[in-house]
């Protein structure tokens, strides 16, 4: 049985005194789920007090990014996963469709980073989805495979082991337009058949696929009964502590 995992991706969003404020509503309502991993990945500042809120509890944080390289270096304005796991991320988002498309992210470096993440000892949620005009072409199958291929697929099976895959459909994100739970279940059972085809029966059977765009609390129990579908990817409804219990709460 796959356990299921509620990641809340908080964006540009909040600032280290509203994560703390965040922190105290929220983690007395999610103090007894124990039937679901919790994660709250903050912006990077945010992650000092992410982590002080949350020792010792069920909730775990990571990053939405990080770079390529392990090493540290004259990268400017970037972040490492070294130096995510040593201010106490556990995971690390890696190629959300939004870093995809405003900050040229492609396959290849999301191959990379990837690869930098489990190198860091960081799990790496590798998001992939297609946007709206892929969809209505038909195009949507030909879209996962080729970002599942490309930059996923040439794990090895023990760094593919331990992956998280988000679907995120990029129409779906921040605009209220929930993909129905049948249309995400699709998509799952499309890309849980591409991690088979690759790696083998335990591995897809193994792997947690989260759904990502525009879960609320109203919409999560249709997703989660579908049993492609082992947790959520949420964005705008993770930004606030009871909307996210009650997603968590399912
Ligand atoms: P929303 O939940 O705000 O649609 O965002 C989804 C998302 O992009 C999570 O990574």
């Amino acid at each position: 049985m796959r356990k299921p995992l509620m990641a809340g991706n908080w964006k540009m969003y909040k600032t280290p005194a509203q994560t703390t404020q965040f922190f105290e509503s929220f983690l007395p309502l999610v103090a007894a789920s124990s039937h679901t991993g919790i994660l709250i990945c903050p912006p990077f500042v945010n992650i000092a007090a992410a982590v002080a809120a949350t020792r010792g509890t069920n909730v775990s944080v990571g990053g939405q990014n990080l770079h390529t390289a392990t090493k540290e270096g004259a990268f400017t304005g970037e972040i490492s996963g070294p130096m995510l796991a040593a201010a106490g991320c556990t995971a690390v988002i890696v190629g959300h469709s939004e870093r995809r498309q405003f900050f040229g992210e492609t396959d290849a470096t999301v191959l990379a980073r990837t690869i930098a993440a489990l190198e860091s000892g960081l799990q790496p949620i590798v998001c992939v989805g297609e946007m709206l005009a892929e969809r209505e072409s038909g195009k949507t199958n030909e879209v996962l495979a080729t970002q599942f291929r490309e930059g996923i697929a040439k794990l090895t099976p023990e760094q593919f082991a331990r992956v998280v895959i988000a679907y995120e459909p990029v129409w779906a994100i921040g605009t209220g337009k929930t993909a129905t739970p049948e249309i995400a279940a699709d998509a799952h059972r499309f890309i849980r058949g591409e991690v088979r085809a690759i790696y083998g029966d335990e591995a897809a059977n193994n792997v947690r696929i989260l759904y990502g765009g525009s879960v609320k609390p109203d919409n999560v129990r249709g997703l989660m009964a579908q049993p492609e579908i082992d947790g959520g990817l949420v964005g705008g409804a993770s930004l606030d502590a009871v909307s996210f219990a009650s997603i968590v709460n399912f």
